[in-house]
């Protein structure tokens, strides 16, 4: 990598970054092209954001990844954001445009690739589980209700937090259907059964924790897992569907698909196939 005067800068802001695989496989396909960009992390105390985005702005760079916790809270600060995070309610990648910030949400396509790239599912018609009702909920929600969806039934340890994303979504999406679920085992059975894709959108799962009551033994043969959580890798989620013979994958292709929609949003190139993944796969198993 050589910078030169004319080396486009782009980054990621969040609380904490340090942690972020997103400067290690940014740059991995920024080298793979030879292309005169670079990415850094900006850590960002929760005071300094809108300073920090003024600085950003006034600085120049290209482009710059959101992450947690500022996703929502940076959407005022922008100039527009797109559809896509208007029905999310988060921005996670920011490009510069004549001169003005236009936040984007490639969660949400990183999502739907990832579906299709790990598991061959395309939400054409679909019954989908969603486990949680925060942030990650609301963009897969949102990234769902755009790929055809059928049905979502949206299952929550608090029912309040599940009730107001589906208020919010079923006033939309009027030709979608939605139910709620609590997280119990009996109420759970249902929703289990019909579902063609179950999705872990919350962090259990992290750090060995796991779900008490999910029976997996209830869901049809054709049926497919996908769990946000990457690390670890085999989540305790992704082992059951590994015992029941379900198709099923981790967050991993999830949090390397997003890259990439941000890489093309900024750069217009296509990042090489499988380079933001390799990297993020060695990453993880240091
Ligand atoms: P994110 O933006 O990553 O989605 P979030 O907005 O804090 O994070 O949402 C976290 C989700 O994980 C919520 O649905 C939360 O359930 P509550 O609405 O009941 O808080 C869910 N969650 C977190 N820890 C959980 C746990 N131990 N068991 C069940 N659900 C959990």
């Amino acid at each position: 990598m050589q910078l030169t005067g004319k080396t486009r800068v782009l980054g990621i802001i969040g609380h904490p970054v340090a942690h972020s695989l997103s400067p290690l496989m940014q740059n991995a396909a920024i080298v793979a092209l030879g292309l005169d960009y670079i990415y850094v992390p900006f850590p960002v105390e929760p005071q300094d954001l809108p300073g920090a985005v003024k600085g950003l702005r006034s600085l120049g760079v290209h482009g710059f990844n959101v992450t947690l916790p500022y996703k929502t809270a940076i959407i005022p600060l922008l100039d527009r954001i797109s559809p896509e995070a208007e029905l999310s309610g988060a921005v996670n990648t920011v490009k510069r445009e004549d001169g003005l910030l236009i936040g984007y949400n490639t969660d949400g396509t990183g999502f739907i690739k990832s579906l299709a790239v790990d598991l061959c599912f395309n939400p054409l018609g679909a019954t989908v589980l969603i486990l949680g009702a925060g942030g990650a909920a609301r963009g897969a929600t949102a990234a769902l209700c755009s790929s055809g969806v059928r049905k979502i039934i949206v299952a929550n340890r608090t029912m309040e937090n599940a009730l107001a994303l589906v208020t919010s979504f079923s006033d939309k999406y009027r030709g979608i259907e939605f139910g709620l679920s609590s997280l119990e085992t009996k109420e759970l059975a249902g929703p289990l059964g019909a579902a063609n894709l179950l999705v872990n959108t919350t962090s259990v799962g992290m750090s060995g924790s796991s779900f008490n009551n999910l029976d997996l033994e209830v869901m049809t043969t054709g049926a497919k897992v996908y769990d946000m959580v990457y690390s670890p890798p085999e989540t305790p989620l992704i082992a059951a569907a590994k015992r029941r013979n379900l198709s099923c994958a981790n967050g991993l292709g999830m949090l390397a698909a997003q890259g990439e929609n941000a890489f093309y949003l900024w750069t217009g190139v296509t990042p090489p196939p499988g380079t933001m993944k390799t990297m993020l796969l060695k990453a993880i198993n240091l």
